[in-house]
């Protein structure tokens, strides 16, 4: 890889109490920056995806974000999100993310980080396809997008489109062509502004092609874009039918039943299909998912392979790896997370509610399921999966296990990045975070040099 000393830099989310930010990399020269968005939903892998219950924003908690931010640890922040709508001319925020993404700009820029919005995400790309599904709705598109541009002062914009030609929330249009319109829209975009940031949010195979299965050549995407970030997370959940990593380093190491995608295959898969590695950024996540798991599944037998290594917390019980779940009784995530009455979602699908069982590291730590520096308590049960290279943590008391990552994960992406010769990373969200100890681990890891905030 270039050999640049790079800092990172995250997204925000401000736009409701489960979303996230994430984080990208830029070089010491400032010259360039990565940042990217994630959805935390949906499945990257392509299975099933669940859709978040959404609690609104929360207005405080966005102002002790903008308050608390580390800014000057990014290189780029993105707020999320603005969402396409059935006019091409329109491009919404609501109007908590009016008020708030001025106040987000500034801090930003007070700090040097490039300030970037992000467009779609899980609930927000119904209407991506026919914004670009003409040559007069691509001008359209690009006239709605580069007013918000110059409303808001921003450095540069990310298109979080989940998905093209692949259907994410359940009601999104799709249609054939759509990868090929995105790229004619990014283009056309480009022209229209040559210095802007540009990136998308992609799951871990490329952008599907007019046959619905994987494009084979996106070099042209990167023509047109800065970079983009492989939202490498949800690719085990509440819909897999076993536990796994939410966040997986690697999968090609794990039994084949098991390999449903990781950041190795991800970015095997984008630099095949033709995109350099130094323009993919990885999407890494702040956030678990949590399952209900009987102890007598969770524990690792005494007989079985123990995984239980040096990295093993003093007074935590060996786990067992992937194991089976009750998808029925979904356990409440952190205090951020919300039971979400049963009605009609987006797509007027009946929905049966409940929680999304979604546990941010600082709210982990928050509840005493781990201590200040992020490690399991005695007590818990704790498993670092060697393939994956992520932790699992087990709170007897209530048969919740969860998939997450620690320090640790995020510095064995941090070396990955370096190893892949990959851009940067991005962090999704950056809230979900405590004290920067996930953004420090992966920063120091890459070599970033430490800034104060
Ligand atoms: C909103 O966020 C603030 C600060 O993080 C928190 O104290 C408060 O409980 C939250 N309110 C709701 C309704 O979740
Ligand atoms: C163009 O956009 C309009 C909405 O503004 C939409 O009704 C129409 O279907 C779009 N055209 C195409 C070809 O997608
Ligand atoms: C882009 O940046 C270059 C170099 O700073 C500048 O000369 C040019 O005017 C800019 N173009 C636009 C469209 O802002
Ligand atoms: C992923 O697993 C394969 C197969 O075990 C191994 O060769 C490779 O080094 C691993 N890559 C990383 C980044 O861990
Ligand atoms: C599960 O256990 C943790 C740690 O003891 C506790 O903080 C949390 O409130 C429990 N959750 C429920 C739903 O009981
Ligand atoms: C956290 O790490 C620091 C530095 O290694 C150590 O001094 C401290 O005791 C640790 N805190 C806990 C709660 O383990």
């Amino acid at each position: 890889m270039l050999h640049m000393l790079s800092l990172p830099l995250l997204a925000l989310n401000f736009a409701s109490a489960w979303a996230a930010p994430m984080c990208s990399l830029r070089s010491a020269t400032a010259t360039s920056s990565a940042s990217t968005t994630s959805s935390t939903s949906g499945s990257a892998a392509g299975g099933t995806s669940t859709s978040p219950p959404s609690s609104g924003g929360n207005t405080t908690r966005n102002d002790d974000i903008v308050a608390t931010t580390c800014w000057s640890k990014y290189t780029s922040v993105t707020y999320s999100f603005a969402l396409t709508t059935p006019d091409v001319n329109t491009v919404s925020l609501n109007s908590d993310d009016e008020q708030l993404l001025p106040q987000f700009v500034e801090a930003a820029h007070n700090s040097n980080s490039k300030a970037m919005l992000t467009v779609g995400g899980w609930t927000g790309s119904q209407y991506f396809s026919s914004a670009v599904g003409s040559a007069d709705n691509r001008t359209a598109f690009v006239n709605a997008v580069m007013g918000l541009v110059s409303t808001y002062n921003l450095d540069g914009l990310d298109f979080d489109w989940e998905y093209p030609n692949k259907q994410g929330l359940g009601c999104n249009i799709i249609n054939a062509q759509d990868t090929p319109n995105f790229l004619s829209f990014l283009q056309e975009l480009r022209t229209a502004a040559p210095n802007l940031t540009l990136s998308a949010a992609a799951s871990i195979v490329p952008f599907a092609g007019p046959d619905g299965t994987p494009s084979t050549d996106v070099s042209e995407f990167a023509k047109v874009l800065d970079y983009v970030a492989i939202m490498n997370y949800d690719i085990w959940g509440s819909w897999s039918s076993s536990v796994g990593p939410n966040a997986p380093l690697n999968d090609t190491c794990a039994p084949s039943a098991d390999q449903q995608g990781s950041a190795v295959s991800a970015v095997q898969a984008w630099t095949t299909a033709g995109f350099p590695a130094n323009q993919l950024v990885l999407g890494v996540a702040s956030y678990g998912h949590s399952f209900h798991v009987d102890q007598s599944a969770a524990l690792a037998s005494s007989s079985s392979p123990s995984s239980a290594s040096s990295a093993q917390p003093a007074g935590t019980t060996p786990l067992a790896a992937y194991p089976a779940f009750d998808a029925s009784q979904q356990p409440m995530g952190d205090s951020w997370d919300v039971s979400a009455p049963a009605g009609v979602d987006q797509c007027g699908n009946p929905s049966p509610g409940g929680p999304s069982g979604i546990f941010n590291f600082g709210g982990m730590i928050a509840q005493g399921i781990l201590d200040q520096n992020g490690t399991a308590v005695p007590g818990m049960g704790f498993l670092f999966d060697e393939c994956s290279q992520t932790p699992f943590v087990y709170v007897p008391q209530n048969q919740t296990m969860i998939s997450y990552d620690d320090p640790q994960s995020f510095a064995a992406k941090g070396k990955f990045i370096n190893e892949a010769g990959l851009r940067g990373f991005a962090m999704w969200e950056a809230a979900g975070d405590y004290q920067d100890i996930l953004l420090d681990a992966i920063s120091n890891a890459i070599g970033i040099e430490e800034v104060g905030c």
